[in-house]
């Protein structure tokens, strides 16, 4: 078989050779159906421009019963081992969330929170909030200074965090649907932080990347115990943090919400001026709540509901686009025309009306509905752009996240996505305890019409209020086929961005008819209403095809990457798995 970046650019010259070639290749990287095997749609080869950096025709892992694909490929062992061990795809989620947090600090986490959505093979659908709240001294305008400008503090520091969900979420997850005792679920990770695990060079980058951030703190002498990160090769021990997950796994929520390690996190908080106080942390609770159910063209979607704004921005806008009619070409300036307006409507909706259910009245049922769609998909002109500061007239102009896909052998199927907010959150670490706090204060509305640190400009329904979670982007999606099996489970990390890569996967697979990998591989867009522009990745797209959007009114600027994802499809005779080839260290791991 000839090397993927070859058959790209032999494809452009012969066509049907090509054709012939993607036909071989689809049938090598899938095995043969199993009897009683659900159909699984074919896949058509993609062609992207000879300046993309990722190649078309990548392979994915393929996995017969059970697989995790995460940006970090110790975690997503510790994963499929656990299901292994007869674990299924919850305990197998917990247990990555766990490794994650020891082998991949920057973002994986128990200092942090996130959204779980999960899908049992019986058809029963969940999904867990444990998104961060703000603490109870928390108020609408800490972080705007006297000189009325914001003052850097929902960035950086102690002021930054709120309180962490993670461990609460998780261990609800684990309680509600894992099969497995807690001990087992989070014996991987002990294991990992007590005896330590490899340091690599994408470890190693990224602490160099977060020095700023971690050096004015306690994880310095952790992170960078004679001036610089451990070197690669060396092994990286954690016994404060090992000591921590083994009281997490002995006494459960109560370890680290009421007693030690609470006790760690507020000591912390008082040394270095931070809001955080014990009664913050005993009151923290997950939130079970209903998956937003959509359908586009066919197939199923169930993703996140406010807190997060992920599933409702994927639903209304891939409902304008199934309403604005027929898709266009992959790279075509029509698609990215279709795409970016319906995306720049979508992200218009989400900053202005969306906030935590318990405090705002969010209008779930108009902006996930059809008609409302259709309605909005009458306003896109086929050949012009529309100004954002035109369709919204309420809006006044003025990276670390990890998501990882979860399937076993039953077919249960989990979307994970937990942060940090930044690289290594806050900053602050726990001294005592080994771990990371969150800045995730910064994804409020620290000011109306101040951007934050994606440049979103948000409103009032997403303002800081005691005990609020504020909104976030994250976006766990499973996706089913038209018979209403398993087809994709998918999310990603990038801020704003999670929404685009989320949803532009989940086009590549349905419109385009990608495999997995090309779906992953292909580049992105991204429209996030304001800054009115179309971010595309660069050497993605055809100059002509830029051209022409500049010509319809679209401004347009390159970025090195858009999000980085880790996703599972089933196909035929078991699954893939595939990490987002802009990450650096993932991969997928099954059996
Ligand atoms: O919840 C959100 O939307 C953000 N805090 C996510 C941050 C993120 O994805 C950073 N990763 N690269």
């Amino acid at each position: 078989m000839s090397d993927p970046t070859e058959f790209v650019l032999k494809k452009r010259l012969f066509i049907a050779p090509a054709i012939l070639a993607g036909a071989a290749w689809l049938l090598a990287a899938t095995p043969l159906a199993r009897p009683g095997d659900p159909a699984i749609p074919a896949r058509v080869p993609a062609v992207f421009p000879a300046g993309w950096r990722f190649p078309a025709g990548s392979r994915a892992t393929f996995a017969q019963h059970a697989i995790v694909a995460s940006n970090n490929r110790l975690a997503a062992e510790v994963g499929a081992q656990v299901m292994k061990q007869g674990g299924n795809a919850v305990d197998g989620a917990v247990a990555t969330g766990f490794a994650l947090a020891v082998a991949y600090p920057e973002a994986g986490n128990l200092g942090g929170g996130g959204y779980m959505v999960i899908r049992m093979a019986d058809g029963r659908t969940d999904a867990i909030d444990y998104r961060e709240t703000a603490p109870l001294a928390a108020t609408r305008d800490m972080y705007v200074g006297a000189n009325g400008k914001l003052n850097g503090e929902s960035l950086i520091g102690p002021k930054a965090s709120g309180v962490p969900g993670s461990v609460a979420g998780m261990l609800e997850a684990q309680r509600k649907y894992g099969s497995l005792p807690i001990a087992t679920v989070m014996a991987p990770a002990i294991r990992l932080a007590a005896e330590g695990f490899i340091v690599d060079s994408a470890l190693f980058s990224s602490l160099s990347q977060g020095r700023h951030r971690i050096g004015g703190f306690a994880g310095k002498t952790v992170f960078f115990p004679n001036g610089a990160p451990p070197p690669v090769g060396s092994r990286l021990v954690q016994p404060q943090l090992a000591a921590t997950l083994r009281s997490i796994a002995t006494s459960g929520s109560r370890a680290f919400y009421r007693s030690a390690i609470a006790d760690s996190i507020v000591a912390e908080m008082q040394r270095s001026g931070g809001l955080i106080t014990k009664q913050d942390l005993a009151r923290y609770q997950p939130v079970w709540r209903q998956p937003i159910r959509s359908t586009y063209r066919g197939y199923t979607l169930f993703s996140m509901p406010p807190s997060s704004s992920g599933g409702t921005t994927i639903t209304e806008m891939m409902n304008i686009l199934e309403a604005y009619g027929p898709t266009a070409p992959f790279g075509s300036a029509e698609r990215i025309h279709a795409l970016a307006s319906a995306s720049q409507r979508a992200f218009i909706d989400r900053n202005s009306k969306l906030g935590d259910p318990a405090f705002v009245k969010v209008p779930l049922g108009t902006l996930t509905s059809k008609a409302y769609a259709k309605a909005i998909a009458k306003t896109i002109s086929r050949d012009h752009a529309d100004p954002t500061t035109r369709l919204a007239s309420g809006i006044h102009e003025g990276n670390e996240t990890t998501h990882y896909s979860v399937v076993d052998g039953a077919g249960n199927a989990v979307a994970t996505t937990t942060t940090l907010n930044d690289l290594y959150g806050s900053g602050v670490y726990v001294a005592g305890a080994g771990f990371f706090l969150n800045d995730e204060m910064d994804d409020f509305t620290s000011q109306p019409g101040t951007p934050n640190m994606y440049g979103l400009i948000q409103g009032e329904a997403n303002a800081i209020a005691p005990g609020k979670r504020m909104l976030s982007a994250m976006s766990p999606t499973i996706v089913l086929d038209p018979r209403g099996n398993l087809l994709l489970v998918t999310g990603a990390r990038g801020g704003p961005r999670i929404i685009s890569a989320t949803s532009q996967i989940i086009l590549n697979v349905i419109d385009h008819r990608m495999s997995l990998a090309d779906a992953m591989s292909a580049p992105r867009i991204h429209h996030q209403s304001l800054p009115d522009s179309i971010r595309v990745e660069a050497g993605g797209f055809e100059r002509s095809v830029i051209a022409r959007l500049t010509a319809m009114g679209h401004q347009v600027y390159e970025l090195s990457g858009i999000a980085s994802a880790a996703s599972i499809m089933r196909v035929k005779g078991g699954y893939e798995g595939f990490d987002d080839p802009r990450s650096r260290g993932g991969g997928a791991v099954g059996f």
